[in-house]
């Protein structure tokens, strides 16, 4: 069986409180990455303006808005499944109205109205102010779409709404887009080109949420850790805004995510090292272990410089949980490299991995002058080789956990029993353990006696 992850996994549903009776009803979901899920809560704070109150219910929608992800072609095919899904419903409810947000409406653009009849508007991830305006349109009968990518765009300005069921854990996007180039990326042609937002209104909104007690905040960029902020006096880099955003509010925790390793600065290490309300886990994609590879990637780091990253992190931070992407069959890529990779992530024991077979993205550097040369058979048995040696390491690594104590911010009930609390320790690890007084929310120490290849379960112990 090929193994990959992630890419079939069901869109989120956003769902608010409801503000207003007799308002109209907007079914949102988002599919791929956490900085979807973030644009949607900002979708659904425009559109609540305009009189739209989210449901759960797609049947009873008179607008569906699906949050779209464009970096394989996997991703693009669940899309695509739902959009049938939505054709289905709208047989029942024709008033319904249907849009394709985010990265897949920006790089197919007006071929969604042409080829894809179900969809009346078709919006890119810079144009969500335009939606009131768009909508109108749709409802004159008129085909609708805004696909301008901005250099400015950061919504800065706009409140998300949170999602009803998570009082706890918030989203905030504090830069968008991508300068790296990346050859095999799709990114920064579907999201446009990298800008950061005014540090005094994401300072604001943490500040906005502690009051509304949220525990966690988890800061978020397609490349988190190159946020710069330069206006006259004003410069602020990633370990500055960090700094402050943890020293300003001890009530909350900060995790943040995605960093390149080429801006992952002793700096910063030493930020997360400072606080003990920054999270212990960094997310470093590392992609390729062989330089060669990462070099045709363009990645603008060596095996080497990333095993420099790696020895800092383990240094400063001895007890932060590593993660990483690794993508498997990239042109030209040898048995030699493959080795490599393995040999790296030996090295590194990374505590989780996101893993994939390289796929060709249209429009890219790789797609335009590189050859796709390594075959289908070849891709998935390295993808196999690097999953199973994946999982001994995770196994491994979960071991070592048992008998050791962590503050675990309770986010809920155990999906498998009613009476166990589940959560989540700052290394980023879910963590399984019996109720007793405590509620969600609260953040207590917990001991760990088993482990299951997922989750720590234990029982609470004294602070
Ligand atoms: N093919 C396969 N995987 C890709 N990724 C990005 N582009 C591609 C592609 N064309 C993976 C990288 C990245 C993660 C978000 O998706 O590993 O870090
Ligand atoms: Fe894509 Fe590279 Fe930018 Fe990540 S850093 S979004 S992989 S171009």
């Amino acid at each position: 069986m090929e193994k990959t992850i992630d890419e079939n996994k069901q869109g989120n549903t956003l769902v608010m409180e409801p503000k207003q009776e007799n308002s109209r009803k907007l079914f949102i979901e988002s599919y791929g990455c956490a900085m979807n899920f973030s644009d949607s809560e900002i979708v659904a704070s425009i559109l609540a303006k305009e009189g739209f109150n989210t449901t759960q219910k797609l049947e009873e929608a008179d607008l569906v808005l699906v949050n779209t992800c464009s970096i394989r072609e996997k991703a693009e095919q669940t899309v695509r499944k739902r959009l049938e899904k939505y054709n289905a419903v709208k047989k029942i409810n024709p008033g319904m109205k249907v849009g394709v947000l985010g990265c897949m409406a920006e790089r197919l653009k007006e071929k969604f109205l042409e080829e894809e009849k179900i969809v009346d508007l078709v919006v890119g991830p810079d144009a969500y102010k335009d939606l009131p305006n768009l909508i109108n349109e749709v409802e004159a009968g008129r085909d609708a779409i805004n696909v301008l990518l901005s250099k400015e765009e950061t919504y800065g300005d706009i409140i998300p709404v949170r999602a009803a069921e998570n009082n706890i854990s918030a989203f905030i996007s504090i830069m968008r887009g991508c300068n790296n180039m990346c050859s095999y990326c799709i990114v920064p042609y579907v999201r446009g080109r990298e800008r950061s937002r005014d540090p005094q209104t994401i300072l604001n909104e943490t500040q906005l949420l502690a009051k509304e007690c949220f525990k966690e905040i988890t800061l978020l960029g397609q490349n988190v850790n190159s946020y710069n902020w330069e206006h006259k006096e004003n410069k602020t880099n990633f370990s500055k805004l960090l700094d402050e955003a943890a020293s300003k509010n001890p009530s909350l925790r900060f995790r943040f995510a995605t960093s390149h390793p080429k801006d992952l600065s002793d700096e910063i290490i030493k930020t997360m090292a400072k606080h003990p309300n920054i999270c212990k886990h960094i997310h470093l994609p590392v992609q390729s272990g062989s330089s060669k590879i990462l070099k045709k990637m363009n990645r603008k780091y060596s095996r080497e410089w990333y095993i420099d990253r790696i020895d800092a992190i383990k240094k400063h931070l001895p007890d932060a949980e590593i993660t990483t992407d690794i993508m498997t069959g990239f042109c030209s890529e040898t048995e030699e490299d493959h080795q490599e990779t393995l040999s790296l992530m030996e090295y590194v024991q990374y505590d989780y991995a996101y893993m994939f077979k390289y796929s060709e993205r249209p429009g890219t550097k790789a797609a335009r002058v590189m050859d796709d040369d390594v075959p289908e058979e070849t891709k998935k048995r390295r993808l196999n080789e690097i999953i199973d040696l994946q999982t001994k390491i995770s196994e491994k690594n979960k071991l070592k956990t048992i008998g050791k104590s962590f503050d675990v911010l309770i986010e809920g009930t155990s999906k498998k029993s009613e009476d166990e609390h589940f959560g989540r320790n700052s290394q980023n690890q879910v963590v399984v353990f019996p109720k007793d007084d405590e509620k969600t929310g609260d953040i207590v120490k917990v001991k760990i006696d088993k482990t299951t290849p997922a989750t720590l379960i234990g029982k609470k112990v004294q602070f």
